[in-house]
């Protein structure tokens, strides 16, 4: 399989999934459009690390707070003429409080970030993508269970999976499938921010049915078959990623 000449926008290529997300397209000869937020450094190096593989990488910053910058990230990608293959919506910030601590600004940043800014960006991207086009959303299990201290994310979650659905369902016609792939939870830097991190390290440690360790390189798999020849007529689903971990009553 291959995807050379085709290109994917992944959103939060920098850290964790997303950058799994970039390394693993780029192999299969997808040139690489990243965005990040802040770390411009590390964008730096994964853009000329990815540029060796003899693909192209573009590194932008977008922060999908502030709904201008995706207008601007849309009039660059039209200034060069660029095409887009598959988009995936990986970045995602949000405060970890519980639902009564959390404020209306707590909600309205993460709400921002993880849903409206993700929507937005699909429908402007759907009007310069190619026939079989692909969107993937990264979402996780915290949508439908209750996780501490996730509740504005695990919410921006659950509205991440309805909107796949909804947009899938308006986006068959123009032969762009849209999905969502929920990751369980991994040992990532985002995770520490998280105040009981005790709890979090507990359920990290238990096994689950597969007894191996969940890591990128299994979401960023499910996503390059999604945009796969195979994934034709996956449309509005949700790909569990867990080991078989959901399955067991805890
Ligand atoms: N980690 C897990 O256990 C887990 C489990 C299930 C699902 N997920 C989902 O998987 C995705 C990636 O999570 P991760 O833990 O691998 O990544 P992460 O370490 O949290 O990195 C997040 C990425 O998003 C970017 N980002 C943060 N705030 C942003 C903003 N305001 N605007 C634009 N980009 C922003 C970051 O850019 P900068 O580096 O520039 O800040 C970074 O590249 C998220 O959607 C997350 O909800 C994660």
């Amino acid at each position: 399989m291959s995807f050379k000449n085709k290109t994917v926008i992944i959103t939060g290529g920098t850290r964790g999934i997303g950058k799994e997300l970039c390394y693993e397209f780029a192999k299969k000869g997808c040139n690489i459009i990243f965005t990040y937020a802040r770390s411009s450094k590390e964008a730096k190096i994964i853009e000329e690390d990815i540029n060796k593989l003899g693909v192209s990488a573009i590194a932008k910053k977008l922060n999908l707070l502030h709904l201008e910058n995706i207008e601007e990230f849309y009039k660059f990608l039209n200034k060069k003429n660029i095409k887009i293959d598959f988009l995936i919506n990986n970045a995602a910030s949000g405060v970890m409080k519980n639902s009564l601590d959390t404020t209306e600004k707590h909600w309205d940043w993460t709400m921002q970030i993880n849903i409206k800014s993700p929507w937005v960006l699909s429908k402007k991207i759907s009007n310069i993508m190619n026939k079989k086009g692909r969107i993937i959303n990264i979402t996780s299990p915290g949508s439908t269970k209750v996780m501490n201290n996730y509740f504005s994310i695990g919410v921006s979650k659950a509205a991440l999976e309805s909107m796949t659905r909804y947009m899938a369902f308006d986006l068959a016609p123009k032969d762009i499938n849209v999905n969502s792939i929920s990751a369980s939870l991994l040992e990532r830097d985002a995770i520490k921010h998280f105040p009981n991190q005790d709890e979090i390290n507990n359920i990290l440690k238990r096994p689950n049915p597969k007894q191996k360790k969940l890591i990128p390189n299994h979401i960023a798999k499910v996503a390059i078959m999604l945009c796969s020849e195979g994934g034709d007529m996956i449309v509005g689903q949700n790909i569990l990623v867990d080991g078989g971990d959901t399955l067991l009553l805890r």
